[in-house]
């Protein structure tokens, strides 16, 4: 856990300074495809950047979501960062528990860079089966087995070098030099994340296992694509409604 509070500083600090992270947060809000009055869970909100996003998205539409999150760092940042929006709750909770949820209660769940951490990936993604309601989707982000820290660098530097604007271009390079110590530390810490991915103590999950688990759950229309650099799966599946005859 030290490890969270440590990395919840840099994190809500850099993250979004990365553009194939941005990249990333508009990738799940449009897997999200979210609609007038849905209710959205977020597992692992971290320090509440994801969350941020979906709210500006889909400014408009009465949407409400909850996040849950277990480090008390990452929940201070979201709590700051959420301060002003009205329709979202944050809670510590740990996902390896059992969801403090009624059956079928939210339309959406995503779950970003979260379910690689947890003790038993198939034991979660069941328990964001059971807390959807019918015909509703679950959006998953995860690296891959392969994934590298430095391919996430190189997509940001590509992006960076086809900024047109000239001044947007400078804004971002000052951002990045200012940024430069606190970056170094999220690269050390993605190193770790991916060093314990390798090792199999975290769980990088392959396409296939993703698929597997998701059906054996009874998830259907299962899509898994590639986002953030080639890097993570985005995972998109949804409970069928069932049909009374
Ligand atoms: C890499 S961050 C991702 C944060 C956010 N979802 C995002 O994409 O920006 C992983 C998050 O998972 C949280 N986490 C790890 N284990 C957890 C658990 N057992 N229960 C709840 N959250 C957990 C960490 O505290 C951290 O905030």
């Amino acid at each position: 856990m030290a490890f969270w509070e440590i990395y919840s500083y840099f994190y809500s600090l850099c993250l979004r300074n990365w553009f194939p992270y941005r990249r990333l947060l508009e990738d799940l809000n449009d897997a999200l495809e979210i609609k007038e009055g849905e209710a959205i869970l977020d597992a692992g909100c971290g320090p509440g950047l994801v969350i941020e996003e979906v709210v500006k998205e889909n400014k408009g539409k009465r949407i409400s979501v909850i996040g849950l999150e277990l480090s008390k760092g990452m929940i201070k940042h979201a709590r700051k960062r959420c301060k002003d929006f009205s329709n979202v709750m944050l809670q510590i909770a740990d996902l390896n528990k059992n969801l403090e949820f009624p059956d079928s209660s939210f339309d959406k769940v995503v779950c970003s860079n979260t379910l690689y951490a947890l003790e038993n990936p198939r034991r979660v993604i069941s328990e964001f089966y059971r807390v959807l309601k019918p015909g509703a989707a679950v959006v998953i982000a995860n690296p891959k087995p392969n994934a590298e820290i430095k391919e996430l660098i190189r997509e940001h530097l590509k992006t960076l070098k086809k900024l047109t604007p000239f001044y947007r271009k400078i804004y971002h390079i000052c951002i990045f030099v200012l940024l430069l110590p606190a970056n170094f530390i999220v690269v050390t810490i993605n190193k770790v994340i991916i060093r314990k991915g390798k090792s199999g103590e975290y769980y990088f999950l392959d396409k296939e296992d993703f698929q597997k688990i998701l059906q054996e759950v009874s998830f259907k229309k299962i899509n898994i694509s590639s986002c953030y650099a080639d890097q993570n799966w985005l995972v998109r599946a949804e409970k069928i409604k069932i049909r009374v005859k």
